[in-house]
């Protein structure tokens, strides 16, 4: 029995690495674009929802810079991070794990703690990103006092989310392979994928992430092969 579970498990998660690498889609009708789309699991998801995080943490590290070395910045870049963090990390995904993903692993004794951490590191984030605003504007800019408070919070939130969504993506999200059942795994992901849908605003992944390139150019960092070792 037990082994059945795991082996409809395991072929969920084979043909969604399979979508997840785009194999399936080259030539796919828009039906079953659709249906590759609805066997993304919640971790991959989630998992996707992190790496925007990741660009915009390198947009805000890249104004800190800017401003360090005298540098132009167009003043909508720190506002714009920040509201895309607020709308779409901090009241869709971390909703999402607080509302789907820690109640299923609520059970399990090593894990409390982590739980623990995680949810007051998502209120953290809250009240830091609060401050990035609030320091981000022109005349607060002006004050020398203000930038160095602008680059302590920037750095924090930097750190903090960094270990925090690594530390989901390792230890958080693979315990869910052994606290869930098959049909349990495919109803979270397929509810997952239908709120992200039906997301109002910058609950849409493709929408944001067209937002986060548009800041991205806004600091030139939006040619990846910038990033190279020879471009540098
Ligand atoms: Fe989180
Ligand atoms: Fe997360």
């Amino acid at each position: 029995m037990a082994s059945d579970v795991l082996k409809t498990r395991r072929d969920f998660l084979v043909v969604t690495g399979a979508a997840g690498a785009g194999l399936l889609l080259a030539g796919c009708s828009g039906e079953e674009k659709k249906r590759a789309a609805d066997l993304i699991s919640a971790p991959e998801r989630l998992m996707r929802q992190h790496g925007v995080l990741s660009r915009l943490l390198m947009i805000l590290e890249e104004s800190l810079r800017r401003v360090d070395a005298h540098m132009e910045l167009p003043l909508e870049v720190i506002p714009g991070v920040v509201e895309v963090v607020q709308n779409f990390v901090q009241m869709h995904h971390e909703k999402q794990e607080e509302e789907e993903i820690f109640p299923l692993l609520a059970n399990n004794d090593k894990l409390v703690g982590l739980i623990a951490v995680l949810k007051a590191q998502h209120r953290a984030g809250r009240e830091i990103t609060a401050r990035i605003l609030e320091y981000s504007s022109t005349a607060a800019l002006k004050e020398l006092e203000t930038r160095r408070k602008l680059n302590s919070e920037v750095r924090q939130l930097a750190r903090m989310y960094r270990a925090h969504s690594n530390r989901e993506d390792t230890v958080l999200f693979p315990a869910l392979d052994s606290a869930v059942t098959a049909a349990q795994y495919r109803a979270l992901s397929a509810g997952m994928t239908q709120k992200q849908q039906q997301a109002p605003g910058d609950g849409a992944f493709e929408k944001t992430v067209e937002r986060v390139a548009a800041l991205e150019k806004l600091v030139a960092m939006d040619d990846l092969a910038g990033f190279s070792p020879d471009a540098s």
